[in-house]
């Protein structure tokens, strides 16, 4: 065995050398070098390799296709011969002809396809590192080609490669599905630069045009707002006298494409190199609105709206039967008709459109959007206009003289794309001209009375905060003296380095007052043992109080815990305790205040066309993490939170995340890995497999959590902690599939925007699912968790299967959790101390 393995690097070492010395690898044809089948040309970076294919399925026809030569699977990204195949040939060769004319022939030297290039005095034919297979004088230094592969897109258009139209040459290139898999031959299917009007890129079925782009904006095409600003990407359109063209350019180690596939969707896909799959992360057509044409002219289509056709403001249903039956197609008319002689007309603001169908419109670059507004007004014949470029404030002019057709709205869409509709004076704004009146008489009372609550507010301000300092001076709690147990308990108190903890201890009634002597309108919540309200101290701290209900037995020592640990620590990422209170049977808590509520809020309670952005989703999660590797390695203590979950997790002012609900954390010995609890405590949805069913926890089941809250994060969906029923509805089990189906980034939440970094996201996705891994010896450490998350360039491992482990509850759990806890709602909170 051992003599075996001492012989492999030999042997390696060998097979090398001999592949090196007898197949040259070689990026040319030259005449007197033509490529046969049994052969490939490879690109001089070894990114593309060229040559003959037989389709899957079609084993009589030969092709020339162009792969990437990495990927194992052979994508095919261009063909030369697609509709000329080497057929019933037991061999095919690619040659140059001594002119420079590349030639496609069989065995029997039968000719069946060429390029038609000529007059080339010294040939040769080289696959580039692009992907291009060009053919060149060798003598040319200028590298002006004769003819090249890109000027003849197949389906897919790779880095560097045009789409659209040469108006000196008159090349019009496109991209036309494969007929099938075994079929490269073109099919009715075809994506095309539609140069009338503003130019866009129309996919087409046949001669009906099923999805357009809308024009370019400068930024991206009006009707694609998920063009994603991804650090590798560089999206181009090129219109001037010369060209009328798209294409994109990449980081040489990013591979992706644009593909029409076989039903005729154009997507977007990325090779991901640690799974070995494409991740296709785009699509159109996606939804109803993207069917040319949705709904009539002046109708806009919201996907979701219900029904999704709308008339715009100022315009009302052709034919209202019709309508009421959900049949949009006629669209709308309007209500006044326009007085253009006279020069009253208006022009109403639509945000956040795809420009309607542009062929008709005629666009001027060199007008600005005041000069634009002046020629639509004072044309009898135009309709709309919008700026033709949206960057810095807008530019350029496009002009509609027609009815307004394909319109459709996005919400969340951060450039939004402005339309301005002419519109008779009767139409225009009507709300805004009645309120302008008599609003003046409210505004000024409504000032005075604020003004006078402010001045009341202040004065009982100071004298609070003058009432306080008297009382915090000298009122330092001792605590350890009144919480101290008995020492064969497995607890906090003991576990503690130095028991004497300053905390400030404040008095009841300064609490009860500072937050309105509980009143339900400060109430912010139920926490695990009892609810939290609002309040302010003097005239400028706002604070939180738990108010630990008098009925929880078991709350009482979660509340000496919780203190006991939280005073000791100190960390941006944890929430802050400012101070406590315990009189007769009364148990606070103070924390500092967090405007922004809880995650779990800004997560699954708000309306889903509020943006809640990627750069701030991804400052919670780098948080959360921080915070969390303070817990477990960094703090004086070692801590296990174990009851990590969205509604744990608030936010202040700047979206910062505190972690907060220390009541069942537990803290570990130097050396003790894991320990055993006989109850479980934590919530649904977030435990581990290994803990929710034989009660085993350690850093590992928090980092199961808070891979459960990082795919929550990314998703907006919330990991439902009654799947039992049905197996699929599990979040994890979602992600994991589509993970593995290359589509993840599909389960990114709407309400993010249309634009995020890819790769941090796919960065984000792939952690998550390794945090939840069905093992915990396979989970990351939250210190490598963070370098992780933080590395741009690090190849991330492949997850496993998660662990889903409600799927396989034990008996004595369902029990448990069937018990009602009345005080939560989300989370259920057991006793910490399990007397082992
Ligand atoms: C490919 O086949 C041709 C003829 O069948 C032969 O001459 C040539 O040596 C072969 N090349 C390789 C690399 O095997
Ligand atoms: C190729 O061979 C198949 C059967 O092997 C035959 O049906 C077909 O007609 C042949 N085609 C050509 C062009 O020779
Ligand atoms: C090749 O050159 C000859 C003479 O210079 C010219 O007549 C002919 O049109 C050229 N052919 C092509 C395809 O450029
Ligand atoms: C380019 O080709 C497509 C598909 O054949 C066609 O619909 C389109 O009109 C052409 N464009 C131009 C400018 O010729
Ligand atoms: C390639 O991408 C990385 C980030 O993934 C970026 O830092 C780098 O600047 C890019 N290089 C080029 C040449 O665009
Ligand atoms: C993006 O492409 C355009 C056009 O090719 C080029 O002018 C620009 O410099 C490129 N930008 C980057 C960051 O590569
Ligand atoms: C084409 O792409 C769409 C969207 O990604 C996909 O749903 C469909 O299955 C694809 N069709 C084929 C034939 O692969
Ligand atoms: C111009 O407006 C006035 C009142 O606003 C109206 O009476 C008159 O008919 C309008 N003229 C035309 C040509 O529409
Ligand atoms: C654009 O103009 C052409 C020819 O004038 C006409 O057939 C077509 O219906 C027009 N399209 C729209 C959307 O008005
Ligand atoms: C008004 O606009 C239409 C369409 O853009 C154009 O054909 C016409 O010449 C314009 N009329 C005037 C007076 O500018």
């Amino acid at each position: 065995m051992a003599h075996n393995l001492r012989i492999l690097p030999l042997l390696i070492a060998l097979l090398l050398i001999s592949m090196s010395q007898g197949t040259a690898i070689r990026d040319t044809i030259t005449p007197t070098q033509p490529l046969g089948d049994n052969e490939t040309l490879i690109s001089e970076d070894g990114t593309f390799a060229l040559g003959f294919f037989r389709p899957t399925g079609n084993t009589n026809n030969l092709y020339m296709g162009l792969w990437y030569n990495k990927i194992k699977d052979k994508t095919v990204v261009w063909v030369a011969n697609r509709e000329n195949p080497v057929i019933n040939s037991s061999t095919g060769f690619l040659s140059i002809s001594i002119n420079g004319n590349l030639i496609i022939s069989d065995q029997n030297s039968k000719v069946v396809w060429s390029s038609n290039t000529a007059n080339v005095t010294n040939p040769v034919a080289q696959l580039l590192n692009t992907g291009n297979l060009v053919v060149r004088d060798l003598d040319d230094k200028e590298n002006s080609f004769a003819w090249q592969g890109f000027d003849y897109p197949t389906d897919t258009l790779i880095a560097g490669m045009k789409l659209g139209v040469d108006l000196v040459t008159g090349l019009n290139r496109t991209l036309t599905a494969w007929t099938s898999d075994s079929d490269p031959s073109p099919s009715q299917y075809y994506a095309m630069m539609d140069i009338h009007g503003d130019p866009q890129l129309v996919l087409c079925q046949g001669s009906k045009k099923v999805w357009r782009t809308g024009p370019w904006n400068g930024f991206r095409y009006s009707g694609v707002p998920d063009t994603i600003t991804y650090s590798g990407f560089n999206f181009s359109f090129i219109n001037n006298k010369q060209e009328i063209t798209y294409s994109f350019t990449t980081n040489l180690s990013v591979l992706s494409r644009l593909l029409v596939n076989k039903s005729g969707v154009a997507q977007r896909s990325v090779w991901v190199e640690g799974g070995g799959f494409w991740n296709i992360f785009w699509y159109a057509p996606r939804d109803q609105c993207d069917y040319m044409p949705p709904c009539g002219p002046y109708a806009k289509c919201d996907p979701n709206n219900s029904p999704i056709c709308d008339c715009i403001q100022g315009f009302t249903p052709k034919f209202p039967d019709k309508w009421a039956f959900r049949d949009g197609s006629d669209g709308c008319e309007r209500k006044t008709p326009l007085d253009c002689k006279n020069g009253t007309d208006g022009f109403l603001l639509v945000p956040g459109t795809k420009l309607p169908e542009t062929s008709n419109s005629t666009v001027d670059m060199s007008l600005s959007l005041a000069d634009c507004k002046t020629k639509c007004l004072n044309n009898c014949s135009c309709t709309a206009y919008a700026p033709a470029d949206v960057r810095n404030g807008g530019s350029g002019c496009i002009l509609w003289a027609t009815e307004l057709t394909d319109l459709r709205v996005y919400t969340g869409d951060s450039y939004a794309q402005k339309l301005y509709v002419r519109l008779a004076a009767a139409d225009l704004d009507k709300s805004s001209s009645t309120k302008s009146h008599g609003s003046g008489k409210w505004i000024i009372i409504l000032v005075t009375l604020l003004g006078l609550v402010l001045l009341i507010v202040v004065w009982v301000g100071y004298l609070k905060l003058r009432q306080m300092k008297r009382r915090r001076t000298g009122a330092i709690l001792e605590i350890s003296a009144s919480f101290s147990e008995p020492s064969s308990s497995n607890q906090v108190a003991d576990s503690l380095p130095g028991k004497d903890i300053e905390l400030p201890l404040l008095d009841f009634n300064t609490i009860a007052a500072a937050t309105d002597y509980f009143a339900n309108a400060n109430k912010l919540g139920e926490g695990g043992f009892g609810p939290v309200y609002k309040g302010k101290l003097g005239d400028e701290q706002e604070i939180a109080v738990k108010r630990l209900a008098k009925t929880s037995v078991q709350g009482l020592d979660e509340f000496k815990n919780e203190v006991m640990l939280i005073a000791k620590l100190q960390h941006r990422n944890l929430v802050r305790l400012l101070g406590c209170c315990i009189e007769r049977e009364e148990r606070l808590l103070v924390y500092e205040y967090m405007p922004n509520k809880s995650l779990d809020f800004f997560l699954f309670g708000k309306p889903k066309d509020v943006v809640f952005d990627w750069e701030t989703r991804f400052k919670i999660i780098m948080g959360i993490a921080r915070g969390l590797l303070y817990l477990h390695h960094d703090s004086r203590l070692r801590i296990i939170h174990r009851d990590l979950k969205a509604s744990n997790v608030l936010l202040d002012e700047e979206m910062t995340p505190k972690i907060s609900d220390f009541g069942m954390a537990r803290i570990f010995g130097g050396d003790e890995a894991e320990a055993n609890t006989r109850k479980v405590v934590g919530t649904y949805g977030y435990m581990s497999p290994e803990y929710a069913m034989d009660g085993i926890f350690s850093q590992k089941s928090d980092v199961f959590s808070f891979g459960v809250l990082v795919l929550e994060i990314i998703t907006g969906k919330k990991n439902r902690g009654v799947y039992l029923a049905a197996p699929h509805t599990n979040l994890l089990d979602h992600v994991w599939n589509s993970w593995k189906e290359g589509n993840s980034l599909q389960m990114v939440d709407e309400s993010i925007g249309y634009s995020y970094p890819m790769n941090e996201v796919m960065r984000c996705i792939n952690v998550g699912l390794l945090c939840v891994q069905n093992h915990p010896e396979d989970r990351p450490l939250m210190s490598s968790v963070i370098l992780l998350l933080s590395s741009d360039n690090t190849l991330l491992p492949y997850p496993k299967e998660p662990g889903f482990a409600a799927r396989r509850v034990p008996h004595q759990m369902e029990t448990t959790s069937s018990k009602p806890y009345s005080s939560s709602i989300n989370g259920i909170t057991v006793t910490l101390f399990e007397g082992r």
